[in-house]
């Protein structure tokens, strides 16, 4: 079921997201929702913040595949890279910002098994704008030059 994307303005967007704990059907049901909800926006990542569901779970949907990240936490960051995004929840903008080059971060996947990833370049700075929406951070809050979408 395609949820609707909650934007700017709305206090969810900036609330510190609780862990998951349970990994039951209705995480699954959230899980399911927010990659459907990805897909027919187009875009490359989605936190279940901007669902209205203020828990640590996010979708990533980039050139490296399709990932579920639940309770994910950064290893380390490594470099930098400055460049432009964008974010479902911020309709009709664009903004460029500095990111690490190259993250791992450890993660548990909707059985709760754990993971660890290492990621660079576009998809490491996807894994960095949605982790960011965990803690209540937007890309506007950090880029420097936010201007309307070509
Ligand atoms: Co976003």
């Amino acid at each position: 079921m395609i949820r609707e994307i909650v934007q700017v303005g709305d206090p969810v967007l900036r609330r510190k997201c609780e862990p998951v704990t349970r990994f039951d059907r209705e995480l699954c049901a959230l899980l399911d929702d927010m990659k459907e909800t990805l897909k027919a926006a187009e875009g490359a990542g989605l936190a279940a913040p901007q669902v209205g569901v203020p828990i640590r779970a996010v979708v990533v949907d980039v050139e490296e595949g399709y990932f579920e990240f639940i309770n994910p936490k950064f290893v380390w960051q490594k470099g930098e890279q400055y460049g432009a995004e964008g974010c479902l929840s911020v309709r009709g903008k664009a903004g460029d910002v500095l990111r690490p080059s190259k993250v791992k971060i450890i993660f548990q996947d909707r059985n709760g098994d754990r993971y660890s990833l290492v990621a660079r370049d576009f998809f490491a700075r996807a894994i960095c704008h949605e982790l960011d929406h965990l803690d209540g951070v937007l890309y506007t809050d950090k880029a420097e030059n936010v201007r309307p979408a070509e």
